[in-house]
């Protein structure tokens, strides 16, 4: 499938075929194609995903998001947290071990200097690196043939306590996959272009 076909494709299905399996070896191919693709800022890869395969928690999960189908019917459904401290020293000094030194010094100092102090600008960047993780999910998801659907509506409290969320660590969205058993609506009322984009300047 072309990228062009994987956006116009994408949509956000309601239902999934309970029934159909994504194998262990898809899920792990998948995964890790995002996770070696995905962009991040200063390649911090915030991201941290805990993927749900027990029946019996999904059903938890179910009671507390709004009763959404998605969350028992889906053949992957992935809850995409971050780790609060991706910014910092000892992480990522890892991510930069590759470099040469002269990089490596100045990636450090320069994460630091984006980062120290500045909690609005560490959780923006968590989030901002948590969705287009999310996107390039469901973009890759289609092309192995399946449906997606990124998902907040659901008590992020509980769902800390249930996945036993770390304190450095923040809930950024779930993404449910699998066959999607309903058609896809029209993709309506989007807003007019002109509105949208501007030229320069607002
Ligand atoms: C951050 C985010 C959270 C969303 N949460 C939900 C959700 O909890 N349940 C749901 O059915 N759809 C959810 N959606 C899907 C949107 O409703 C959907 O993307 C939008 O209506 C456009 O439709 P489309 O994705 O089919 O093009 C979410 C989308 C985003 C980006």
């Amino acid at each position: 499938m072309n990228v062009l076909d994987a956006i116009k494709n994408r949509h956000s299905a309601k239902n999934f075929d309970p029934n159909y399996i994504i194998s262990s070896d898809i899920k792990k191919n998948l995964l890790e194609i995002c996770l070696e693709n995905a962009p991040s800022a200063f390649n911090l890869q915030h991201w941290r995903l805990v993927l749900i395969e027990d029946q019996k928690q999904r059903a938890q999960i179910r009671e507390f998001s709004w009763n959404q189908p998605q969350v028992t019917e889906s053949s992957m459904l992935v809850v995409i947290t971050a780790h609060k401290n991706s910014w910092q020293n000892k992480v990522a000094q890892r991510v930069w071990s590759g470099a040469t030194q002269d990089v490596q010094s100045f990636m450090m100092s320069a994460i630091d200097q984006y980062y120290h102090g500045r909690l609005e600008v560490q959780r923006d960047e968590l989030m901002r690196s948590a969705g287009i993780f999310s996107q390039t999910l469901m973009l890759a998801a289609q092309e192995f043939g399946l449906d997606s659907c990124s998902m907040v509506g659901f008590d992020f409290g509980k769902m800390a306590e249930v996945i036993h969320l770390p304190n450095d660590h923040v809930i950024c969205l779930m993404v449910a996959i699998g066959k999607s058993t309903t058609q896809r609506y029209p993709k309506i009322g989007k807003l007019p272009f002109d509105e949208v984009i501007k030229i320069n300047s607002f």
